[in-house]
C-alpha cells in the first residue's frame, strides 16, 4: 500500500522538556497506525504538529511524496489532514449543522449541509441529529460530529487522540465499524490510546513512543498485550493491585430516595439509594449515560436535587453548597478534568492551591509554589514547573494535579469518577494505590468507573446502576458466573 504520510526526525522543545526527541512516523494508505506511550510521552504533540497546531523545531513532513509545510489547523484541513482533539473544539451554542458549516465554503447552505451529514453519518454509522445543539449532546456524539466533520471536508488521514476515552463500550464498537469503513475508502487512520485490547484489535501497525523518543514500530501480528505494555513502560505491569480485607465502620455517605434530571432535562436518577461506610470502596458499575455523572455530581453538590436526601455522617447535606461540603471532607475527581476539576489558564500551583481549606489566611505566592513543588515531587507530576498553566500538561499529569489536590484535603467521602480514563498504565497504578491508601486510612469511596476490571480490581461491593436506579449489588469477584450476573444487571436485570 501507499504511502500517504511521513514524519521524519520531528524535535520539538517546550520549555524545560524535550517533547518529541527525532521522531519517525508514516502512515499508509487505509491503515490503522497507533501511536501508544506513557502520559507525556509525545503523542499529542507530535498529532499537534502534524495537524499544524505546534511547529516542529526540526525534521520534515513528506505527504503524497512531497514536502509538506503545514502552520495551521486550516492548512492541513485543506490537504487531507483532520484531528479530533483529546479536548474538544466544537462551539456548544451552534447546532451540529453549524459547527460542520464552520470549515466549509460560505455559499454552502445549512440545510444542504445538514443533508450531506445525515448521509455520511449513514454510511458510517456514526448516527448523529444535524440540528442538534452541541451543548445538548453527550461526549460521544460530541465525537461523532467531530469526526464527520472531518470525512466531510473530505480527510484522507484522520488522527484520532484518544477517541474511546470517553466512550461507552456500545460507542467504541460503533466508532471501531467506523473506522473499518474509512480504512475501506483509503482513509488512513492514527489512533492513539492506552487501551491495550483496542489497539491490538483495531490497529495494523503499532509505535511505541517513549519520552519523546520511538521505541520501535512493529505490525500487529508481532505483537501482543505484554509485549506492547513492556514497550510502553520497560517493565512487566502487574495489573492486580494488593488490597488488604476491609474493615468497614459507620456510614460516611447515604443518598435516599434521589431524584434528579440531566442537562437535557431528562430524568437521570430516578429514586436511588446507597450507602458508603468508612474504610470502603463500593463500585458502581453500569452502561455510561445510566445515572453516573447525575450521581456524582448530586452528592458533590452541583446538581439539584428534585426530590429525595443525601446524608453525609448523619447530616442531611441535600440542600448545603459545594464549598460546605468541601470544607465537610468530600473529594470528587470529576469525569472532566479540564473543564470541572481544573482551571486550564491558572498555573500547576494555582491549582494545586484551589481547595486548601485553610486559604482564609494570607499566603505568598512563593509559598504556594514552595507547596506546590512539594506536592509536584509527592505525586510524581510531570511539569517543567509550577509556574506553566496547568492546560499544558499532559492528559495524564492533569489528572495527577487532581489527585493531589484532592487527597491532600484528607477526604472523609471520595467521589472518583473514571479517575484513571486517559491514564497509562503507570499512572494507572498510582492512581489505584491511592484510592486504596485513601481507604485504608478510613474514608469512603465511591468509584464510578466505566472498566469492569477497575471495578473488580478495587471495590470491596460492587453495585449495578440502571436508569437511575441501583439493581443489585454483588460481590468483586471476577469469576465468569459474577461477570455475567453484573453484565445482565447492566442490562436491566434485577437478580
Ligand atoms: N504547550 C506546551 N507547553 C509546554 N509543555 C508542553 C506543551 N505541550 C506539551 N508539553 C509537554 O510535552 C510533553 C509531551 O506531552 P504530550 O501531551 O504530547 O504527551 P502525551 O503522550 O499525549 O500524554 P497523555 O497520554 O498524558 O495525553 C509533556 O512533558 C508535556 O508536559
Ligand atoms: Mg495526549
Amino acid at each position: 500500500m501507499k504511502t500517504v504520510l511521513e514524519m521524519k526526525g520531528i524535535v520539538k522543545r517546550f520549555p524545560g522538556v524535550v517533547a518529541l526527541d527525532g521522531v519517525d512516523f508514516d502512515l499508509k494508505e487505509g491503515e490503522v497506525h497507533a501511536l501508544l506511550g506513557e502520559n507525556g510521552a509525545g503523542k499529542t504533540t507530535l498529532m499537534n504538529i502534524l495537524f499544524g497546531l505546534y511547529k516542529a523545531d526540526e525534521g520534515e513532513i513528506r505527504y503524497m511524496g512531497k514536502r509538506a509545510h503545514i502552520s495551521s489547523p486550516h492548512d492541513a484541513l485543506r490537504m487531507g489532514i483532520g484531528m479530533v482533539q483529546q479536548h474538544f473544539t466544537l462551539v456548544p451554542s451552534f447546532t451540529v449543522a453549524e459547527n460542520v458549516a464552520l470549515g466549509v465554503k460560505a455559499t454552502e447552505s445549512v440545510r444542504n449541509i445538514a443533508k450531506k451529514i445525515e448521509e455520511i453519518a449513514d454510511f458510517y454509522g456514526l448516527e448523529v441529529d444535524p440540528y442538534a445543539k452541541v451543548w445538548q449532546l453527550s461526549v460521544g456524539e460530541r465525537q461523532r460530529v467531530e469526526i464527520i466533520k472531518l470525512l466531510y471536508l473530505g480527510a484522507r488521514v484522520v488522527i484520532l487522540d484518544e477517541p474511546t476515552a470517553v466512550l461507552t463500550p456500545q460507542e467504541t464498537r460503533s466508532l471501531f465499524k467506523a473506522i473499518e469503513k474509512m480504512k475501506g475508502e483509503g482513509t488512513g487512520v492514527i489512533f492513539i490510546s492506552h487501551k491495550l485490547n483496542e489497539v491490538m484489535e483495531i490497529s495494523d501497525r503499532v509505535t511505541v513512543l517513549k519520552k519523546g523518543k520511538v521505541v520501535g514500530t512493529l505490525p500487529r501480528n508481532e505483537l501482543d498485550e505484554r509485549k506492547l505494555a513492556r514497550m510502553m513502560v520497560g517493565r512487566e505491569v502487574v495489573m492486580k493491585v494488593e488490597k488488604s480485607q476491609p474493615k468497614p465502620g459507620e456510614v460516611v455517605l447515604s443518598v435516599e430516595g434521589v431524584h434528579a434530571l440531566s442537562d437535557k432535562g431528562h430524568k437521570a436518577l430516578n429514586g436511588i439509594d446507597l450507602q458508603v461506610r468508612e474504610g470502603e470502596i463500593l463500585g458502581i458499575a453500569g452502561v455510561a449515560g445510566n445515572g453516573q455523572r447525575e450521581l456524582a455530581e448530586v452528592i458533590a453538590g452541583l446538581r439539584e436535587v428534585e426530590s429525595g436526601k443525601i446524608y453525609f455522617l448523619d447530616e442531611d447535606i441535600t440542600e448545603r453548597s459545594v464549598l460546605y461540603r468541601v470544607l465537610k471532607g468530600i473529594a470528587y475527581i470529576p469525569q472532566d478534568r479540564k473543564g470541572v476539576a481544573l482551571s486550564p489558564n491558572l498555573t500547576v500551583a494555582e491549582n494545586l492551591f484551589l481547595k486548601r481549606k485553610d486559604r482564609k489566611v494570607w499566603f505568598s505566592y512563593d509559598e504556594i509554589f514552595r507547596m506546590a513543588e512539594n506536592l509536584i515531587e509527592r505525586y510524581d507530576i510531570k511539569t517543567p514547573s509550577p509556574a506553566i498553566p496547568v492546560k499544558y500538561l499532559s492528559g495524564g499529569n492533569m489528572q495527577k494535579v487532581v489527585i493531589a489536590r484532592e487527597f491532600e484535603l484528607s477526604p472523609k467521602l471520595i467521589i472518583a469518577v473514571h479517575p484513571t480514563r486517559g491514564l497509562d498504565v503507570a499512572s494507572m497504578e498510582y492512581v489505584y494505590r491511592s484510592l486504596i491508601k485513601a481507604r485504608d486510612e478510613g474514608a469512603a469511596v465511591l468509584l464510578l468507573a466505566g472498566e469492569l476490571y477497575e471495578i473488580f480490581n478495587l471495590s470491596d461491593r460492587v453495585g449495578v446502576i440502571y436508569e437511575g436506579e441501583i439493581v443489585g449489588y454483588t460481590s468483586p469477584e471476577p469469576t465468569p458466573e459474577n461477570i455475567e450476573k453484573i453484565g445482565l444487571m447492566m442490562a436491566g436485570v434485577r437478580i
